[in-house]
């Protein structure tokens, strides 16, 4: 369906998407400050919306905070594409946005009353990077380029490029679940070192596929790029984080570098998993799938190479 480009709703996605990087770091930074249980009580921090900020509790009530505001900007995100947004999908994506949030938030203090128990954090921490795609994909979709006219690619390979894309996404959002298991402490690091080379490799497969079958493609040429250098990013400060924590084992804890590349190495997470998910939809407009160029060739329509 035709769209109409929305310059304001579109930057406005934007800077929901930007929010949204501050409040997971703002996330990561309770869990790194061992800060969870500061605020004993919820919805209310102390039974009041503005408590003492000291210690722990300024870690978790500015979460909360930040939290909140977010759930004012994504209700103003979902009106403004409903009220400007042709497409029926993006609208209800929005409105999918808003109970996202009200669900993380409900997680989030679930996670508090519930004492860290069921494993609510990690449920909470894979949410929180659920949420955060579904923005980044509003803010795709509302994108200039992602309405315009554009020339269409046919792939040629088998496993189909979407589903490869598709599959790299999966892995890396398992990877992301092991990790957030470990650093909850429900599972040991195990899964979570072990994995780390099989999303490698499944990153080197997606590129590799990605280079062999559209080499030609300036956008897909950039995921590829963008893949690669955050993966091996990642899998660094995944080595910093758990160094630091070797290294100040014995040392009281938050140690200052524990807490830098653990929030790092979390929060880049977050931006791999959403470069994964963009390579996804990237694949879904660029390349028509093969039941779509079937359906189109035998209504006598060629797809545009
Ligand atoms: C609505 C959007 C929210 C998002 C996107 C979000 C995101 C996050 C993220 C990314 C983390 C870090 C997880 C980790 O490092 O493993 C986190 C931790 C946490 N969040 Fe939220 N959060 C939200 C709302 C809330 C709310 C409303 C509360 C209310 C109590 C809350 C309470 C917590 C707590 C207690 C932790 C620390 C958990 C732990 O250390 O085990 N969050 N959040
Ligand atoms: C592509 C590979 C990797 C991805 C996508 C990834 C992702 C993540 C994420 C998202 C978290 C935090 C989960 C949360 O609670 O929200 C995490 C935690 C962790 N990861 Fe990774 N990771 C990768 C590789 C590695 C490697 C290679 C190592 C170390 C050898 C590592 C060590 C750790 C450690 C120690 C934690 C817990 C941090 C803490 O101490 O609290 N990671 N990882």
């Amino acid at each position: 369906m035709k769209a109409t480009y929305h310059w304001g709703v579109h930057k406005f996605a934007l800077f929901v998407v930007a929010w949204t990087t501050v409040l997971v770091t703002a996330g990561a930074l309770v869990t790194s400050e061992d800060a969870a249980l500061a605020v004993p009580d919820w919805p209310l921090s102390y039974g009041t919306l503005n408590p003492p900020m000291v210690g722990g509790i300024a870690f978790e009530h500015s979460h909360r905070l930040i939290a909140a505001a977010l759930g004012l900007l994504v209700i103003i995100l979902a009106s403004l594409l409903w009220r400007y947004d042709e497409r029926p999908s993006v609208r209800y994506l929005g409105l999918v946005a808003v109970g996202g949030v009200i669900f993380q938030g409900i997680l989030g203090g679930l996670t508090v009353l519930k004492l860290l128990h069921y494993w609510l954090p990690v449920m909470h921490a894979c949410t929180a990077q659920l949420v955060f795609v579904i923005l980044v994909s509003i803010a795709f979709f509302t994108s200039r380029w992602w309405m315009q006219d554009l020339p269409q690619y046919e792939d040629r390979g088998y496993p189909s490029i979407h589903a490869i894309v598709a599959f790299n996404a999966f892995f890396i959002f398992v990877q992301v679940l092991a990790g957030a298991g470990f650093r909850h402490r429900y599972l040991s690091l195990k899964p979570h070192v072990f994995g780390a080379p099989i999303v490698l490799a499944m990153v080197f497969w997606t590129a590799a596929a990605l280079r062999r079958r559209f080499p030609q493609v300036p956008e897909i040429s950039r995921a590829r790029v963008w893949l690669h250098s955050i993966v091996g990013l990642q899998i660094l400060l995944g080595i910093v984080a758990l160094w630091t924590r070797i290294v100040s084992a014995d040392d009281p804890q938050p140690m200052l570098p524990v807490v830098v590349a653990t929030v790092v190495h979390t929060v880049v997470g977050a931006l791999l998993f959403a470069t994964s998910i963009v390579t996804v939809l990237l694949c879904y407009r660029l390349v028509p799938r093969k039941r779509e160029v079937l359906f189109a060739t035998t209504r006598g329509e060629v797809p545009a190479q």
